[in-house]
């Protein structure tokens, strides 16, 4: 009997392609889900940070008296950039000009109290005054306001939306606007603009509508200055943070103290500016990249229904704490 006529019984057998194809496809799918996990971790935990020095000597951060503006000052002193410190209140602003320069003899900050909310042109003129002949290498449009409990849309006053405008999306715009010619002409900086999950990881914010737009605003107005200013040797970037342990969210979201999942102020502004001058958009926090991940996973639905129920329960509780009629202010 010839026996090379008998062959293997699966070889007679024509092959099936859908399972190439589907075994295929998995594979590319299991490939793709690798590499970005191995993007991720690189970015997060081993890629070097700039040397931040290389695009000027001269930092300025918006709304750096408090909370993650205020963190980004110390860690970008720390990293040895003089600062132009712009927030509204002068000794708040003094105060954290003597405690940078008593904490780093070395480094030099100069102040300018302005307003974001009330005219955000004469804002610019003083920061244009303030930093000419400065060598401003890194920008960090951190300022920005949301109302201090979730409500309805028609139930914010059109002075407080106004206002929330003039400061995330007008302030962001013009301070930009004032420091970029000066990076233009020297072909080198780092404009961070810093935007919210609201407006990114989750597909709505009901609630606080205003507040995620104006951070949507941010975010496209980032990217797409990206994309512009890189033949200019300007890298911008969109950092967008969760919840991050501040005056903020102990007022929207009564969170009061860091947990795993809420970085300290500084916690989270250490890991930010390592993350300065690459990609257009970033989270920088692992543990934010980590929630993002599982809000990916669930559907849009879900999340929606999710996120209304926590903005109607947030907005009860502040209308029980609020005085007898629903009054919607700003942070002060
Ligand atoms: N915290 C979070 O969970 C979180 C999450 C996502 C995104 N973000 C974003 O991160 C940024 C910083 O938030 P944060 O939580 O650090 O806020 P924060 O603790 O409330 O601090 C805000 C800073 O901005 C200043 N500021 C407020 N209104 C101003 C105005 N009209 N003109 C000039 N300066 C003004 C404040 O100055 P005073 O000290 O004088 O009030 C303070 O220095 C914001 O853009 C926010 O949207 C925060």
């Amino acid at each position: 009997m010839n026996l090379a006529c008998i062959g293997h019984p699966l070889e007679s057998r024509p092959r099936d392609p859908w399972i190439f194809l589907l075994s295929s496809l998995g594979f590319i799918v299991l490939l793709k889900h690798t590499l970005f996990f191995l993007q991720w971790f690189h970015s997060t935990f081993l890629r070097p940070p700039k040397d931040l020095a290389q695009y000027g000597p001269w930092a300025l951060v918006t709304g750096c008296t408090d909370g993650i503006g205020r963190a980004f000052a110390f860690n970008l002193a720390r990293r040895g950039l003089n600062l132009v410190l712009v927030s509204r209140n002068h000794e708040k602003l003094e105060t954290v000009s003597n405690e940078i320069e008593t904490t780093f003899p070395s480094i030099e900050t100069r102040i300018v109290a302005v307003d974001f909310s009330k005219d955000a042109s004469s804002c610019v003129r003083s920061i244009e005054e303030a930093i000419q002949g400065l060598d401003i290498g890194v920008l960090i449009n951190n300022v920005g306001i949301t109302y201090p409990g979730a409500c309805f849309f028609h139930e914010v006053e059109e002075r407080v939306w106004r206002e929330i405008v003039r400061v995330n999306v007008e302030g962001t715009a013009r301070v930009t606007r004032a420091v970029v010619p000066g990076m233009v002409r020297r072909r080198r900086g780092a404009v961070v603009s810093v935007g919210s999950g609201a407006a990114i990881v989750v597909p709505s914010h009901p609630l606080f509508a205003i507040y995620a737009a104006t951070k949507a605003f941010i975010d496209q107005l980032s990217r797409s200055l990206h994309v512009e200013y890189k033949l200019h040797g300007v890298d911008f970037q969109c950092q967008v943070p969760l919840y991050v342990a501040t005056r903020m969210a102990s007022k929207v979201a009564s969170i009061e103290s860091k947990s795993m999942f809420v970085p300290s102020p500084d916690e989270y502004a250490r890991v930010a500016i390592d993350h300065i001058g690459y990609e257009p958009r970033c989270m920088p926090h692992w543990a934010h990249s980590l929630q993002w991940c599982f809000a990916h996973c669930v559907p849009d639905r879900v999340l929606d229904a999710w996120r209304l129920s926590i903005g109607l329960k947030r907005r009860e509780k502040y209308y029980a704490m609020s005085s007898s009629s629903y009054q919607v202010g700003f942070f002060n």
